[in-house]
């Protein structure tokens, strides 16, 4: 069996690897030849913990290919995993015209029975769409199948998640389908659930929903526990210890960013609505994660005041840590605040800065990139933690401290001990604590 990955973005590329890691014969392709390029040299045009490694052992052992001919991967393969972007419009909506784009292409190539595997997160009903194109545009009466098996890998341990999934959903309308998937999942039969399509279509929108639920109900909770004596890393803490609800996902911080909650919370809303279903619920999440940022500058502005001509650090760029991801990253939105109230910014991260450097260019004193932490936060005025890298949980703060012009943190992940920080000397602020 031949499967072939068509899209090698975040998605696409981790599949492509992990597929063929499973032992599986996987052919990659991808409408930007660069990646093609790339991917066949074994270099990730991604940073991911791991991924270069397999990359590399699967081109070797001859398990992975990289192919620029979209039509000649259809044709040479039976399963075809569809892992195109599906980006926001400016509506809420996903738009959809890559992933109706593939599927001409597959209708037009159709030389034998293929099962079309949407792995892009996508509205509920989309294969009904697929299987519609499918059927207008294919050219004899090869048959076909569409299933849905959505990913739930996380980037910055998207290798780990793949090759250790806590679930393998599979969306089929045919027995033929649900054994091709199963046969490819095997290593993973006592995890996998079999549901309809709309099913599965419908379990990763809700996933992602919840999750960004969960957020952004204890980044509310972390505005209260401002007011009040409360510590929002206890009330976490104690919340989680109930098994109901579990200790994932309760971080408060700058809110969640990436390319998924944003966009799937919206596409939710709208898909509701296009259904005549009240996602009220969804806005109201939106809009608590969008206000995160606006308090976050608030901190920085009743710590310092006036921020024009103020040198700030700004450490983390990425929207989460081990991911040089920067889609829908809370630091953009920071970024921007700042720049509007006139502040001179030192950008660090470990593994973003180019990518933020496309987005907002060097240009001194306005935005300056550093080397390193120590060398963003010299004779700033105030230092700001907004992804919560490693790195920077094991600053040595004492010579932080040394080299600033004022000692003060505005730690948007609560990194540090409140206490400890204090009594090193800082104005230390964080996120839901005293
Ligand atoms: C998310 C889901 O976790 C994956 O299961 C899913 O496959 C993926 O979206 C997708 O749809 O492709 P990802 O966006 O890579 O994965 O990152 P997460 O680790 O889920 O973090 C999302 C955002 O939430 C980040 O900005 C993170 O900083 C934030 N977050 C997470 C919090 O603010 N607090 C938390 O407690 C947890």
């Amino acid at each position: 069996m031949k499967i072939g990955v068509i899209g090698t973005g975040y998605v696409g590329l981790v599949t492509a690897v992990g597929l063929a890691d499973m032992g599986h014969r996987v052919l990659g392709t991808d409408i930007v030849a660069e990646k093609i390029d790339k991917a066949s040299q074994g270099i990730c045009h991604i940073y991911e913990p791991g991924l270069e490694e397999l990359l590399k052992k699967n081109l070797k052992n001859g398990n992975l290919s990289f192919h620029h001919n979209l039509d000649e991967t259809i044709i040479a393969s039976d399963v075809l995993f569809v892992c195109v972007n599906t980006p926001q419009r400016e509506d809420g909506s996903a738009d959809m015209s890559y992933v109706e784009g593939v599927s001409r292409r597959i209708a037009e190539n159709l030389n034998s029975y293929k099962l079309v595997v949407e792995k892009s997160t996508v509205p509920v009903k989309t294969s009904m769409w697929i299987k519609k194109v499918l059927t207008l545009y294919k050219k004899n009466d090869t048959s076909f199948d569409v299933a849905s098996n959505p990913e739930f890998l996380r980037e910055g341990s998207a290798v780990y998640d793949f090759l250790n999934p806590d679930r393998i959903i599979i969306g089929v309308e045919t027995e033929r389908a649900k054994d091709i998937l199963i046969r490819i999942y095997d290593k993973f039969r006592d995890r996998i659930l079999v549901t309809n399509i709309d099913t599965a279509e419908l379990i990763k929108h809700a996933s992602n929903s919840f999750l960004a639920t969960k957020i952004s109900f204890i980044n509310l909770i972390s505005e209260l526990c401002e007011k009040t004596e409360a510590d929002v890393e206890l009330v976490a803490k104690g919340m989680g210890l109930d098994p109901r609800i579990g200790p994932h996902f309760l971080r408060a911080g700058l809110g969640y960013g990436g390319s998924c909650f944003p966009k799937d919370v919206r596409a939710l809303t709208r898909i509701g609505e296009d259904l005549g279903v009240d996602f009220s619920l969804l806005k109201e999440v939106d809009r608590i994660n969008t206000r995160c940022i606006r308090v976050f500058v608030e901190k920085v502005k009743k710590a310092l005041w006036i921020l024009k001509d103020k040198k700030i650090a700004v450490l983390g760029l990425s929207f989460k840590p081990e991911t040089d991801d920067i889609r829908n990253a809370p630091s953009i939105h920071v970024i921007e605040e700042l720049q509007r109230e006139g502040a001179h910014l030192c950008l660090y991260d470990p593994k973003a800065m180019d990518k933020m450097k496309r987005l907002f260019p060097e240009k001194s004193p306005q935005v300056i990139y550093s080397s390193s932490p120590y060398e963003a936060v010299q004779g700033a005025n105030a230092m700001l933690i907004v992804t919560e890298w490693h790195e920077f949980k094991e600053l040595n703060l004492e010579k932080v401290k040394k080299s600033m012009a004022n000692p003060i943190i505005i730690d948007g992940r609560n990194l540090y001990n409140p206490e400890k920080a204090r009594e090193l000397g800082f104005e230390y602020y964080s996120i839901g604590r005293k």
